[in-house]
């Protein structure tokens, strides 16, 4: 009996091991990453995201800045002159989800931190063309207005802490005094100053 015939004349046959070979493809690419040094030990000096940040952070997803936005600095030059020095895995241990995103309508963020003061950054959320007169980005006035409420901080910490994040029980005590009188403006802001700016090679 000819194997090759046999399994071409059986589909059932043939897409399980299709699926088999292509399985064992994906997995031994991705399996190795889960336990590579390099991937999984956070970078020197890189912190979980305090209270204020975390908030920042969801609020960036939930507006969807992730669309227009990536947080990932590949290695040449036209990006590290620009952006600065390039990502490496282990700024990303405690971003989960990551934000690398996969488009540029706006610049890469990922080194975003310190480059602007929080006053800049509150004109230009609020309105994109009062700093940058041809930007595109649209304007997010509401973020000024909403108040930082989430009941949930805690455990949001807590669950964090059960998958590695480092936090301490003060950390964790003090978060909700830590969003008190904040608006979603403030989170946003807090979290982008803190973008790229753990590690100590940066440009
Ligand atoms: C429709 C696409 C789009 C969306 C969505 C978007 N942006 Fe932008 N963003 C841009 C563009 C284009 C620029 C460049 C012009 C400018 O500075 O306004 C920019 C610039 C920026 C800059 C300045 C970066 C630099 O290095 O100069 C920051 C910070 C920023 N955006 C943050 C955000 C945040 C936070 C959100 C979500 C609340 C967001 N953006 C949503 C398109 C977008």
């Amino acid at each position: 009996m000819n194997l090759q015939k046999y399994v071409e004349e059986h589909t059932p046959w043939l897409i399980v091991l299709t699926l088999v070979l292509v399985s064992f493809g994906t997995i031994t690419q991705i399996v190795p990453l889960f336990f590579q040094h390099s991937t999984t030990t956070p970078v020197e000096g890189l912190k979980p995201y305090p209270a204020l940040q975390l908030e920042g952070r969801d609020i960036y997803i939930r507006e969807g800045c992730y669309n227009c936005h990536s947080q990932m600095i590949r290695p040449f030059r036209a990006e590290t002159e620009r952006y600065g020095h390039y990502s490496v895995a282990g700024e990303f241990v405690y971003d989960r989800p990551f934000q690398w995103g996969s488009k540029r309508t706006g610049p890469d963020l990922h080194r975003v931190g310190g480059r602007y003061s929080d006053d800049w950054h509150r004109v230009h959320l609020i309105n994109p063309r009062d700093v940058v007169p041809e930007s595109i980005m649209p304007s997010y006035p509401w973020l000024a207005e909403n108040a930082v409420h989430d009941p949930d901080i805690q455990t949001k910490m807590e669950r964090l802490r059960l998958l590695g994040h480092p936090y301490t029980d003060e950390e964790i005590a003090a978060a909700p005094a830590a969003l008190e009188g904040k608006t979603e403006l403030d989170a946003v802001i807090a979290y982008l100053q803190g973008l790229g700016t753990s590690i100590a090679h940066r440009k």
